[in-house]
């Protein structure tokens, strides 16, 4: 399994050569700062984190993969007096009992590791078990879920996750198939959007697969509880930035966001009675350059936004 492969999304471009990218400006890690990067990865923004919060600064990095935090371990072995890697997904942030952060991270969905080993079930190129989960210590994969679920919340799945105008045909594709065999692996799920779409197949197999993958780790669900927590865990000043993949979480992270930014109004007098305990660092979402798209295809759809916690809420 390569590293060398995977570019860390929004991190190599700035608007000049060798100047940090715009993300890594709006967040603006400094000295000493205290760093939580919730989706850790192969750890390409954890290293650029590290560098530039020396010499004191620390980061703690969590992932629910457990093999991703052995290849961050290994791709960290240079800052490991400033890193606390943990096993955990960041739903369960506020157990964790983590110092206030100066720095709060997400880089959602899958890492570059996912796809490129079968035997997890993200890609539907090789043959492999039907899992999907980041988390192999917990939950049910894929094709359990698929073995357990009725047609009508399949078709519920694709449609919302997978954005498919096709729902209902591969839904009662799988609910069919599934009634006869075992779906377990991922060359049985391609055989079976096969038959139904024929040539159309190759086309709808990335949303089927990302509709699967969102499902059995609860990818929304997950997101609704980080956002609920991890803004009160910044320190006055500190700042929260999430790169999103999909248009349901980025409308969900929009959303949050701007909630956090309004301030209080006194329903009376139509002016300010609590100042917003945040503020917006990016009114609209930041998008990749067409530059970064061809070095990293998979950068294509990823939005960036962050919010800024402010002084006054110490
Ligand atoms: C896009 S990759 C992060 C890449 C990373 N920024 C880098 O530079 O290498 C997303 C990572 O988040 C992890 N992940 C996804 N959902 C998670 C969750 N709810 N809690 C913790 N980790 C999660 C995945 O296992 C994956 O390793």
């Amino acid at each position: 399994m390569s590293t060398l492969r995977h570019v860390p999304v929004f991190h190599a471009f700035g608007h000049r050569q060798g100047e940090d990218s715009l993300m890594m400006q709006l967040l603006a890690p400094k000295n000493d700062d205290i760093v939580i990067d919730c989706t850790l990865g192969l750890a390409g923004h954890a290293k650029a984190f590290l560098e530039k919060t020396a010499p004191a600064g620390h980061l703690y990095g969590l992932d629910a993969d457990a093999d991703n935090i052995a290849l961050a371990n290994e791709n960290l072995s240079d800052f490991q007096s400033r890193c606390t890697l943990i096993h955990s997904n960041f739903r369960h942030l506020p157990e964790l009992h983590l110092p206030p952060a100066n720095i709060i991270f997400a880089d959602l969905g899958l890492s570059s590791a996912h796809v490129d080993d079968p035997e997890r079930g993200f890609s539907f190129r090789t043959e492999g078990p039907l899992d999907l989960r980041f988390d192999r210590s917990t939950g049910i994969t894929a094709a359990e879920y698929i073995a357990q679920t009725n047609e009508s919340d399949l078709k519920y799945m694709f449609r919302r996750f997978g954005e498919l105008k096709e729902a209902n045909r591969i839904a009662h594709a799988l609910f069919a198939a599934a009634r006869h065999e075992v779906l377990r692996t991922t060359t049985d799920l391609v055989r079976v959007c096969d038959e139904t779409f024929g040539y159309r197949a190759p086309a709808l197999l990335p949303q089927i697969f990302q509709a699967l993958r969102m499902q059995v780790n609860d990818e929304l669900g997950a997101l609704e509880k980080l956002l609920a927590t991890a803004p009160y865990m910044l320190k006055p000043g500190g700042r929260f930035g999430i790169i999103t993949f999909h248009s349901l979480e980025d409308r969900l992270v929009k959303r949050t966001f701007k909630n956090l930014a309004q301030p209080e109004i006194d329903e009376i007098t139509g002016q300010i009675r609590t100042a917003a305990p945040f503020d917006l660092l990016t009114r609209k979402p930041l998008t990749p350059t067409a530059g970064e798209i061809s070095l990293n295809p998979r950068a294509r759809s990823a939005h960036f936004r962050a919010i800024i916690r402010t002084e006054q809420t110490a």
